[in-house]
């Protein structure tokens, strides 16, 4: 941050005064503050100023301190603390600020700086030959994410290169800034990825992420027990309408109908681990349909394609088992909560042990009657259930990287 003092004396105008239209501006910002608040005009007065004059001159810092009746002091502490008030003349065709924060400049600030040292002058805060140019570096100015920019009086240019920013220069020193088009200077929308979109490519992967979202919702313990729809509305991903089955309800498409004949793409989170990041769908989709999988399970694709292609048959519903002693808690299992455990324990599906060992027909048959619409499989039931039987939670979160729901 440079040190911030009023221009030399033999720079500074005698005297300052609104033109006829800044000050009926300026009567009427200050007639916006409450009354006895009026010096709180004092930050747009002296920007409008600024605007007028180019830069804020000693005379203007006065002059406004008397219209708001205020100390010079204060005026002055204002003007040199908020850098976006200029206290020496800068050029009258730009004055070119360079963010010089990290960001810009490990994304090559100190190159934009360079050209502006080439092309306007050695040193910042003071004007080319003919006084048209002038430059300074500047902290951030929030549009990192295109670093490294420039500001040119009020716009932005972005995604610079020293090339660019030279061609941006000379426009502006003929008195062609407006040719000059602010924003991203590389030809990306905005601060989209270069290149276009990465993210938020395959609808029906964001479908099956929303569709969990709505599953976890309507599972919770809080959930009031009776409610229509409930976690039915799991398979439709949306919230489910009091009193309006959704299987009657018309609007709602089963999720495998709309994925057409071929069923839904497979993707990661079918195969188990963490939702799908739809860009990699369909990447994904190789590999699982060919018998890879995460962690210490192989089986897992080739039982994910078996159960959601195999017809559900009551001949598959599994075989109830006797209550243990000590039935597992099964809502460790992400994706079941006390609804289910309740229905699955009606089952008779008590220990982990159990789900483990759901043969593919059995899952196809369970998920069904849960009407879960695959996601026994897509939440990984059975590895889940594996991790625990073999060693509780702490194999849980070896297996998982983290700690079981
Ligand atoms: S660091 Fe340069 S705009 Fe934020």
């Amino acid at each position: 941050m440079s040190v911030r003092r009023l221009a030399e004396d033999h720079v500074q105008p005698p005297a300052f005064a609104f033109n006829a239209e800044n000050a009926d501006w300026a009567e009427a910002t200050i007639r916006k503050y409450p009354e006895g608040r009026q010096q709180s005009a004092i930050i747009p007065l002296l920007m409008r100023a600024q605007e007028q004059e180019g830069w804020v001159t000693k005379a203007a810092i006065e002059g406004i301190a008397d219209m708001l009746s205020m100390p010079y002091i204060r005026a002055l502490e204002v003007a040199t603390f908020y850098t976006q008030f200029q206290l020496k003349p800068v050029g009258t065709r730009a004055h070119v600020q360079v963010c010089g924060t990290t960001p810009c400049m490990l994304r090559g600030s100190e190159d934009l700086m360079r050209v502006c040292r080439e092309k306007i002058h050695a040193q910042p805060f003071h004007t080319n030959a003919t006084g048209t140019l002038s430059w300074e570096e500047v902290e951030c100015q929030g549009a990192c994410v295109n670093a490294p920019m420039v500001m040119i009086f009020k716009d932005a240019y972005e995604d610079l290169t020293p090339e660019q920013l030279a061609d941006i220069i000379d426009k502006f020193d003929a008195g062609e800034g407006a040719s000059v088009t602010p924003g991203p200077q590389n030809g990306r929308h905005l601060s989209a990825p270069l290149g276009g979109a990465t993210t938020l490519l395959d609808e029906d992967a964001m479908q099956r992420v929303a569709d969990r979202d709505v599953a976890e919702r309507a599972v919770k313990p809080s959930a009031p027990e009776g409610a229509s729809g409930g976690e039915e509305a799991v398979e439709k991903g949306r919230p489910a309408q009091k009193g309006v089955p959704l299987e009657a309800d018309p609007t709602v498409a089963r999720p495998q109908e709309a994925k057409g004949p071929g069923g839904p793409s497979k993707t990661k989170d079918e195969a188990g681990g963490e939702p799908a990041d739809p860009k990699n769908v369909e990447a994904d989709a190789a590999p699982a349909a060919s018998g890879r999988t995460g962690g210490d399970r192989t089986d897992a694709p080739a039982a994910t394609a078996s159960v959601r292609s195999t017809p559900v048959n009551d001949a598959d519903k599994p075989a109830p088992a006797e209550k243990p002693a000590e039935p597992d808690d099964l809502k460790l299992i992400s994706g079941i909560g006390p609804r289910i455990e309740a229905k699955l324990n009606d089952l008779g599906i008590w220990t982990y042990e159990r789900v483990a060992s759901l043969t593919p027909a059995e899952r196809a048959w369970v998920d069904d009657y849960l009407k879960f619409s695959g996601r026994i499989e897509r939440d990984d039931w059975v590895r889940q259930a594996e991790a625990l039987a073999r060693g509780g939670e702490a194999e849980y979160v070896r297996v998982f990287g983290r700690k079981p729901r």
